[in-house]
């Protein structure tokens, strides 16, 4: 399957795990696993905007930074920007925070309520340039679901 269609085929799944459940931790937890097993991400998961800071929430993957500020790393850019942030390779991205050393490109995806970031999607891959528009136009779907 291209990537184009394992997203297609991810999308109606994804939408129908969350409908029925209005917790959103619970929901985020699920998102982060269904993404993480249909790509075999490096790490897959969100952190939450709690006052003038990221705080980890739901992933699949190795262990992680817990909290970020606002405008530091690719998820704080990706909040303060209040857009997707692609980055082909991490290691040329001023200020990316390392939580793990394996990580080589990445992708950030605000979840906007309101107007406002509430929380962000991060995934990361081992490999570089692993992030494109694709990716960008499916994942800010999956996160309107939330
Ligand atoms: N690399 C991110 C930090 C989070 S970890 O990748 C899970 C950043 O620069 O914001």
């Amino acid at each position: 399957m291209t990537k184009q269609e394992t997203y297609q085929t991810l999308l109606p799944q994804i939408e129908s795990l969350v409908a029925g459940e209005p917790d959103p931790i619970a929901n985020m937890a699920n998102v982060a696993a269904a993404l993480h097993e249909a790509f075999g991400f490096w790490w897959t998961g969100f952190y939450r905007v709690e006052g003038q800071q990221l705080i980890l929430g739901p992933f699949q993957g190795p262990i992680a930074c817990t909290r970020i500020p606002y405008g530091k790393g690719v998820c704080g850019t990706a909040w303060q920007r209040a857009e997707t942030v692609i980055v082909p390779n991490v290691h040329e991205f001023p200020g990316h925070i390392a939580c793990s050393s394996a990580s080589n490109s990445e992708i950030v995806v605000p979840i906007l309520h309101d107007e406002q970031v509430i929380a962000v999607l991060d995934i990361d891959s081992k490999d570089y340039n692993t992030f494109d528009e694709i990716d960008k136009k499916y994942l800010e779907k999956i996160v309107a679901f939330l």
